[in-house]
């Protein structure tokens, strides 16, 4: 019959000390840091999108071009998107380790997220800084553009 030892709860992974970055470490680390930040950044956003002024009610077109033509809103955009898809995604990547069985499997996964998270970091950002409520148009096409844009 053979038996086994289990190591004690704190006992270090291995007994030779790991070189490079413990990017687990880190990545555990980011998720706590980024999930305080987050409270902040997210509950902001809804009292200030919901409940100040006429609260829901006021939000259309010219309410999201004039909090975009405020580079603190514009700050505040993108680190919300930044750290909350990189938390989102980092999660996603903790829980398709833990369930995915073939490691083929797994890279696919973790593959996909990573791609789905970086093209949004992208297209958010874009947007976010090249968003302009009164673009230049043709004239026939001058009708499509809201109505507090001077006219062309
Ligand atoms: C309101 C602010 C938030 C806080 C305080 C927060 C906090 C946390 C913490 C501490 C963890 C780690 C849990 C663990 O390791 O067991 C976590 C995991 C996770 N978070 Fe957040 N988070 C917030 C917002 C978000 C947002 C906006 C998203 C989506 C974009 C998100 C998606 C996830 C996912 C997918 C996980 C992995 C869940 C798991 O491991 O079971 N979180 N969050």
């Amino acid at each position: 019959m053979t038996s086994t030892t289990i190591d004690s709860p704190r006992t270090p992974a291995g007994s030779a000390k790991r070189r490079g970055v413990n990017w687990e470490k880190w990545g555990w680390i980011y998720m706590r840091v980024s999930g305080v930040v987050l409270l902040v950044l997210i509950f902001g956003h809804l009292f200030v999108n919901l409940m100040v002024g006429e609260g829901v009610k006021a939000i259309d077109f010219a309410f999201v071009g004039g909090k975009w033509s405020d580079p603190f809103w514009k700050v505040w955009d993108t680190l919300m998107l930044w750290l909350a898809m990189i938390h989102g995604g980092n999660g996603m990547r903790t829980i398709v380790n833990d369930y995915a069985r073939s490691p083929r499997l797994r890279k696919v996964l973790v593959g996909a997220i990573a791609a789905s998270v970086v093209v949004l970091i992208l297209l958010g950002t874009l947007v976010v800084f090249t968003f302009d409520p009164c673009p230049v148009v043709p004239a026939d096409q001058a009708h499509l553009l809201p109505s507090f844009c001077p006219a062309p």
